[in-house]
């Protein structure tokens, strides 16, 4: 399958670069910089990615890109412009103040086939600490801003261009076209790679390596594992089996809700009600970390011993996805492999492993989720922690806090999935672009508070402080609503919910939820907090 690959040079966002690649229905790979795999003759083109370093950093990663030019076509981005002009002999120095933010390009060569289809003016996103202060010979400009005069370049008669804002922000504008023209139009790339494409050849792929066997895999009702479990049951059917766990600190009604909604797309599932046996294990533990080694081995313990009924399994499947794999690159150079745990019972039970998502980044998994034709409330469901309520219960665990916790925070996510807002503009297409499902009808697009946001929930503080409720003074329990925007977890940012709606949520939960008089809402952005509070 063709490919174009993309070099990482430490960049927080390749992972970006890589996405908009996929959105042009290109089939892309993200490896370290010095692992260009010279003996794939899939690939059609290179982009190289930006970097934390200056191309004079002692630390910088430096290539050798002789046996690529020439061959393919190269596309550097901020680092990776830097780099060739550099290296070719051009000068790369330290800006007067650092170019940050929005730019719009002043000047750029209509004829040049990077930059097809731009509209004058168009806005780009900076963010770099040197520029370019003079091209290497054989080198020509084909765009400057009103401050960087190299804004981007080309190598004369060479397919290789440079460009030192990041096209692949959504604050450049026009950034998806100059990635089509560099994908399609220059690398030659056949946009084959959709979710219809990747279901019919994935599934084709399982029928084949699986056969007739027994295949394991546990759900969490999140949308990796059941996205995983839809694509083998529509390749192998009966003889997919599913296990879900429920630890007792799931959302309200959530067991009975995932698993009615399994049953309903076909899966053949074995819910496990172990609730009594973390409960027990969990009793007068108030350690963040004690909770989750807990929930977690208690977990495994429960998985294995479901799963080793099943004789005659010969695979565990699991819903890994690309970003879980992708070797990254951290600020020493070292490259970094996040290993994921399946608790040994692929070595105990001699399991093969299956993991058909892996090459997949979340918003493909939704659109293939989408194409399954899954119910679009289990694909743009919020990500939910594996210890569950049990690190947003601050302090030691009981079935009654759990109760009341649950109460509030199903009054909570239930009000963020009723209020819808009309957004225009900037922000309408920033969620569009997020791959919120709205349709755009004059402008304007209609999305609930719960599409607007990555994640919400209600924590349980450990506090009890004075209300008062009719004639009588009461001594209750106070939460705290948590509801962020973020792209991947990585960084957040508290959600900016209008005060009528926290006004509606504050008083439905103080009236209907006993045992609470109090609400507050947490503006901690991460970094410097975290999303959860534990
Ligand atoms: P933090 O709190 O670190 O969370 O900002 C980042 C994302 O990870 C989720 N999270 C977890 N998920 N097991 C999980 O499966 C955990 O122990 C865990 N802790 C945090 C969190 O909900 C958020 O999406």
């Amino acid at each position: 399958m063709e490919k174009i690959i993309i070099l990482d040079f430490g960049s927080q966002t390749t992972q970006l670069i890589g996405r908009r690649v996929r959105e042009l229905d290109m089939f892309c790979e993200i490896v370290p910089y010095n692992k260009f795999p010279h003996d794939d003759p899939d690939v059609i083109g290179v982009i190289l990615s930006g970097s934390p370093f200056s191309v004079y950093d002692e630390r910088a990663f430096k290539v050798d890109l002789s046996n690529i030019r020439g061959r393919l076509p190269i596309l550097g981005i901020c680092y990776g412009a830097q780099f060739m002009a550099h290296t070719g002999g051009g000068k790369v120095e330290p800006a007067g103040s650092r170019e940050y933010g929005r730019a719009n390009l002043a000047a750029f060569d209509h004829d040049s086939p990077l930059l097809q289809g731009l509209d004058d003016h168009t806005q780009v996103w900076m963010s770099h600490g040197d520029t370019i202060t003079q091209l290497p010979d054989h080198c020509h400009k084909i765009a400057s801003t009103d401050k960087v005069e190299f804004a981007a370049y080309q190598f004369d008669n060479e397919r290789v261009w440079g460009v030192q804002f990041h096209p692949e922000v959504f604050h450049t504008v026009q950034g998806t076209q100059l990635l089509k023209n560099f994908v399609v139009d220059i690398c030659g790339g056949h946009q084959t790679w959709s979710p219809a494409s990747f279901v019919e050849t994935t599934v084709a792929e399982l029928k084949e390596q699986i056969g007739n066997d027994r295949v394991i895999l546990g759900l969490s009702g999140g949308v990796d594992s059941s996205v995983c479990a839809m694509l083998l049951h529509r390749a192998i059917g009966p003889n997919l089996t599913c296990i879900f766990v429920d630890h007792g600190l799931l959302r309200k009604n959530e067991f009975q809700n995932v698993m009615r909604d399994y049953e309903g797309l076909g899966l053949n599932v074995i819910g496990v009600d172990a609730s009594e046996k973390f409960f027990r294990e969990l009793e007068g533990v108030t350690e963040p970390e004690r909770k989750r080694k807990i929930i977690g081995a208690g977990f495994i313990d429960v998985f294995n011993a479901e799963a080793q009924k099943i004789t005659d399994a010969k695979w565990l499947a699991q819903g890994t996805i690309y970003p879980d794999r992708i070797e990254s690159l951290s600020i020493t150079g070292m490259v970094i492999k996040s290993h994921h745990n399946v608790g040994g019972l692929p070595e105990k039970m001699h399991l093969k492993l299956c993991e058909p998502l892996k090459w997949l980044f979340k918003d493909e998994v939704r659109r293939v989720g989408r194409q399954l034709g899954m119910p679009e409330h289990l694909i743009t469901r919020h990500p939910f922690p594996g210890p569950g309520l049990a690190v947003r219960i601050l302090g030691d665990i009981t079935r009654e806090k759990v109760r009341v916790l649950q109460e509030a925070d199903d009054i909570f996510i239930q009000g963020l999935r009723d209020w819808k807002v009309k957004l225009s503009g900037e922000d309408a297409r920033k969620v569009l672009a997020a791959g919120v499902p709205a349709n755009m009808t004059n402008g304007e697009i209609e999305v609930s508070l719960y599409d607007q946001t990555w994640q919400a929930g209600v924590i349980l503080l450990p506090i009890k402080s004075v209300g008062v409720m009719g004639d009588e003074r009461t001594y209750e329990r106070a939460v705290a609503l948590r509801a962020v925007t973020s792209t991947d977890a990585m960084t957040a940012d508290w959600a900016h919910l209008p005060y009528e709606f926290m006004a509606k949520v504050s008083n439905d939960i103080i009236n209907k939820v006993k045992g609470v008089n109090r609400v507050c809402y947490d503006i901690s952005s991460k970094p410097p907090a975290t999303i959860e509070w534990e």
